[in-house]
């Protein structure tokens, strides 16, 4: 390996207060801290190089401390350029992880530093939204040899392994943590479900109470949000492509209308698709004077912004996060977080307690890529074992205790000749 650049962070001076934000983090991840201390003793990860492009937080940083008392060497990178921690990141730095992340990174300077990671020659990639992947792939294909499997975090990045997958492009195995029960079910849902909210109000403090509150996409994350805005007395309105999932959100009681009719009713506009284009021209026209649209998906594609600039006729910033378009119709549009994940560019990202189980099985499934021998280059699953582990070390942090079934009720479930009695 040639000379590499040991970090680059907005201000190594922030690693005091950063340390504060990631000891507060990790008290409230107890499986995390579970892991950690048995890696700390076991080193399962000696010597291994890990190449990490995950949102730079206070959580992330919990997680990087575990992976590194398994004897890793970590390198690490923002997996977008609104959502790093430069505080955490200072910190990351003072204890040898070789971060390059700050916050407000160009799009030049987002791929410069995941080829800073990638220089590192990691033997796992740890990623969230596949940017860290699709580079490997494309640009830096000579640092492929040296990779032995990684992990993906999101919805997102997993639809983009899966198509490469199909496209027979893939050149190692990665587990889809995205897909753990113990993630999707709490990270998706309940996480972006509260932090979503959190980074609206901290952007805008409007009242959601009684407004119109429109949510694009009612998979995980719009069922977690469509939830929580209710729960703050909002109307919520939810939009679909999915009929099923149109239907559930019909039965869950929320209003379920094409996004052209809610365009003209809707306060505040969230999407949350993992889809490209969706709110777009045609329904920036029809909305209300002074709606408010965000964004919670892994892109900055689904508000289409090069629409809101066209309509637009002026826009300037009025509060951090909080851009108003002037349109030429006569209407305002504020736009959250220049249309990244709000959630993240706007708040802290989700709480830590759900950061808790989608990094235990991160540290886990790294665990287990580095000890396994035989994948083939394919999406793969995370491992039933780790994901009910997972569940079990939550629950037991929780003080709760569950049933086990008896051995007459594991045979009764495994037999098919009992019937009607
Ligand atoms: N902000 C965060 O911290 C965070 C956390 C988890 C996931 N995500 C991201 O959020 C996005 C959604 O993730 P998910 O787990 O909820 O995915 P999901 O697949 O469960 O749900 C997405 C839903 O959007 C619907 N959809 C697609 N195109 C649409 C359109 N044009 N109009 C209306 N609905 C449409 C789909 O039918 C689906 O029901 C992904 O990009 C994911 O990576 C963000």
């Amino acid at each position: 390996m040639t000379h590499v650049l040991e970090f680059k962070v907005k201000d190594p001076a922030l690693a005091e207060q950063g340390n504060l934000l990631i000891e507060w983090a990790s008290a409230h991840m107890p499986v995390l801290s579970q892991i950690r201390q048995r890696f700390e003793k076991e080193k399962p990860l000696r010597g291994a190089t890990l190449g990490a492009c995950l949102h730079v937080t206070k959580e992330t940083a919990v997680l990087v401390q575990a992976l590194k008392a398994g004897g890793a060497k970590i390198a690490l990178c923002g997996s977008n350029p609104l959502s790093t921690q430069d505080e955490v990141a200072a910190a990351l730095a003072k204890i040898g992880v070789n971060v390059y992340a700050w916050r407000g990174e160009t799009r030049e300077e987002y791929y410069w530093c995941v080829n800073k990671v990638i220089d590192h020659e990691p033997v796992i990639t740890l990623d969230d939204g596949a940017d860290l992947v699709g580079t490997l792939h494309s640009k830096r294909t000579e640092a492929l040899r040296a990779v032995k499997g990684g992990t993906e975090e999101t919805t997102t990045g997993v639809v983009r392994l899966r198509a490469m997958e199909k496209a027979k492009a893939l050149k190692y195995p990665i587990v889809a943590v995205n897909d753990a029960y113990t993630k999707y079910l709490f990270d998706n849902r309940y996480g972006t479900g509260q932090s979503t909210i959190d980074g609206i109000l901290r952007a805008t403090n409007v009242l959601l109470a009684g407004k119109n509150f429109v949510v694009c996409g009612y998979g995980w994350g719009g069922r977690g949000l469509a939830a929580r805005a209710r729960g703050m007395g909002a109307h919520v309105v939810a939009t679909e492509v999915n009929p099923v999932r149109a239907l559930e959100a019909v039965m869950d009681g929320f209003q379920v209308m094409s996004l052209r009719e809610a365009a003209r009713i809707g306060d505040i506009f969230v999407t949350v698709t993992g889809d490209t284009s969706v709110i777009r021209k045609e329904h920036m026209t029809q909305m209300k004077d002074g709606a408010v649209i965000a964004n919670s998906g892994h892109f900055n594609v689904e508000i289409k912004i090069p629409d809101l600039d066209s309509l637009a006729s002026s826009k300037r910033t009025l509060r951090p996060n909080l851009e108003e378009y002037r349109l030429r119709n006569g209407k305002k549009i504020y736009l959250l977080a220049e249309g990244r994940l709000v959630n993240l560019a706007s708040a802290e990202g989700h709480p830590s307690e759900v950061m808790d189980m989608s990094f235990a099985n991160q540290a886990l499934c790294v665990e287990y890529l580095m000890k396994s021998k035989k994948l083939e280059s394919k999406v793969y699953d995370v491992p039933k074992e780790i994901d009910d582990k997972v569940a079990r070390l939550k629950l037991k942090s929780m003080g709760i205790r569950i049933d086990n079934l008896t051995l007459e009720q594991e045979r009764y479930i495994a037999s098919w000749e009992e019937g009607t009695v």
